[in-house]
């Protein structure tokens, strides 16, 4: 539960506002951090803290695109295809994307490292294409560029996991 693991956290960010329904932002980031994403649990949970019903944390969690309200991969690619970053071939980038990662819009590879989405503006409107990847900015971005940053994501995926694996496996054996 957020209430007891984050505690103190909780507590420095209410005190920074009037009331506790202000403080709703910084709480689904937490909840976000523990859970992944915001489940309807979760924005229960949140909603409880701040004295909100849930509903008014549902709209909050679906109006900004940095929240996730279902499970996405490991990276998260949000293009924006907006209409100024449609004008400089966002559309057809996104397309291209999805081809290349064999996902539909919205959808998660396989392997459950990339999901990918289309998002309004971002406000880079002069930078397109451009997406964000885990809250960071990529701009003026072409698929050559993006091929190799998937391939490098995936392989940092794959050495995360790998060090997972070894990890899990020396605790097992008893080692440290
Ligand atoms: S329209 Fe794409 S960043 Fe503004």
């Amino acid at each position: 539960m957020l209430a007891e693991k984050y505690a103190e956290r909780i507590e420095k960010i209410f005190a920074k506002y009037p009331d506790k329904r202000s403080a709703i932002m910084p709480l689904l980031y937490i909840a976000q951090e523990e859970y992944g994403y915001l489940s309807e649990e979760a924005l229960k949970e949140v909603a409880a803290l701040c004295d909100v019903d849930p509903t008014q944390a549902h709209s909050i969690a679906g109006f900004y695109t940095m929240f996730r309200e279902s499970p996405k991969g490991t990276y998260w690619l949000q293009v924006c295809t907006d209409l100024p970053c449609a004008l400089r071939g966002a559309d057809q980038f996104y397309k291209d994307l999805c081809d290349y990662l064999d996902v539909e819009d919205g959808g998660t590879t396989a392997d459950g490292i990339f999901t990918v989405e289309q998002v309004m503006c971002l406000a880079a409107c002069d930078k397109a294409p451009m997406f964000q990847c885990n809250f960071h900015y990529y701009e003026n971005y072409d698929m050559e560029q993006m091929k190799v940053l998937i391939e490098q994501l995936r392989a940092e995926a794959a050495s995360e996991s790998d060090t997972d694996t070894a990890t899990e496996t020396a605790s097992e054996s008893g080692e440290d």
